[in-house]
């Protein structure tokens, strides 16, 4: 098949982990016999620093035109000046509204050999398969801000059918798997919150082949360390997904290994790692690439229908990671480009 594939390297450690995606990408498109076009474009603080602006005209075009988008990441110091006018993060922000993608999947799997690198004893991740759905284009990232030098606030604001649309997404995901459904809000305190737990039990009416729970946010956060082996789907707001995720990453072994997919009403899908810009280990060739690896085995999966390729590229991640082939995250010596190699030779 042929495809239009838009790259947004970003910044930091982005434009190191997305060459390897395209190579891996290429790759897969020669052993199957597709046609992938690729075609890179500005996001974030690079794009601040040629266009003035986080998001450009000409990369919102080029998204709105692609069969889908892979992005590294965006963000760093030298844009983080707190009273800065634009911020690479804005960029980000834009383009998911744009592309309207409101549902953003982070599977959470746990690799045995690099979850032995993990804090976390062995046996409790045993078994450990989440796949959250974290609602991406509401709540507090995209209510109105207000400063004034005394104060300062952040709107919370989900309509019912922001929260309804994504819910959805969730139990359809659940009635594939394992039809559990753990929806995390804060409704002892936020009335976003008991709009969405009220949400939730009315729309689990439509599913009645899922069992759904409801959770608190604060002791979700305890529980994905106790009992992570418990959960399947677990739903939740855009803030608490970002910060939940996170945590998440730890049961893998290292941030830089989840991909993620952000999928909307709309035809193209965004798929980017879950981590950002890594200032800390930009330019050393250290950075994992598996997190944006995968994500291209999820764009693979997701936009372009490809599912016998996505589970090659997925084996071939897991191959690597059997062989002990590791950034230095994983507590490994492996460069980047080394890993990125590995993962080659096993689509072969
Ligand atoms: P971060 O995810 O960039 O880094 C946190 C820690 O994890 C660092 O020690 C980093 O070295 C490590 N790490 C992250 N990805 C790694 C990888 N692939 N391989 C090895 N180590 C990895 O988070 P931060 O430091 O809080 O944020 C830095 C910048 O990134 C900020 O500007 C933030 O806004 C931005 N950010 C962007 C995205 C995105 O573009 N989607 C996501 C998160 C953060
Ligand atoms: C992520 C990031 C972004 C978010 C930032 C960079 C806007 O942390 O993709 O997880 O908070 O959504
Ligand atoms: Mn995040």
């Amino acid at each position: 098949m042929k495809a239009n594939i838009v790259i947004l390297p970003g910044d930091g450690i982005g434009p190191e982990v997305t060459a390897a995606a395209v190579e891996c990408l290429r790759a897969v498109a020669k052993n199957h016999g597709h046609d992938f076009q690729f075609a890179e474009h500005l996001l974030g603080g690079c794009a601040i620093d040629t266009e003035g602006t986080a998001l450009p005209e000409s990369t919102r075009a080029a998204c709105l035109a692609a069969d889908a988008v892979l992005l590294g990441a965006v963000g760093g110091p030298k844009w983080s000046d707190p009273k800065a006018k634009v911020r690479p993060e804005q960029g980000l922000l834009g383009l998911r509204a744009t592309l309207g993608v409101f549902a953003n999947l982070r599977p959470i799997k746990v690799h045995a050999r690099a979850a032995a690198l993990s804090p976390l004893k062995p046996e409790r991740l045993a078994g450990v398969d989440i796949l959250f759905v974290r609602e991406l284009t509401g709540g507090v990232y995209f209510g109105e801000k207000t400063r004034t030098p005394e104060a300062a606030s952040d709107l919370c604001r989900y309509s019912v059918i922001e929260i309804e649309r994504v819910l959805r997404r969730a139990f359809e995901f659940a009635q594939a798997r394992r039809r559990k459904l753990t929806s995390v809000d804060k409704a002892n305190v936020m009335e976003t919150s008991r709009l969405w737990r009220e949400t939730a039990v009315r729309i689990a009416a439509e599913y009645p082949d899922v069992k759904l729970e409801h959770q608190l946010v604060d002791s979700m956060a305890m529980l994905l360390l106790t009992r992570p082996a418990d959960y399947d789907v677990i739903v939740t707001e855009n803030l608490f997904g970002d910060i939940l995720t996170d945590e998440a990453a730890v049961l893998c072994g290292s941030l830089g290994l989840p991909p993620s997919a952000s999928l909307g009403a709309g035809k193209v899908g965004l798929y980017e790692p879950i981590h950002g810009s890594a200032p800390d280990i930009v330019g050393q060739n250290k950075a994992n690439p598996l997190g944006t690896i995968a994500s291209a085995a999820l764009l693979l999966r997701y936009s372009l229908n490809l599912e016998a390729e996505a589970q090659a590229l997925e084996a071939a991640i897991s191959a690597t990671l059997d062989a002990g082939i590791f950034t230095p995250d994983l507590g490994g010596t492996y460069s980047t480009q080394q890993v990125t190699a590995a993962v080659l030779e096993q689509l072969q």
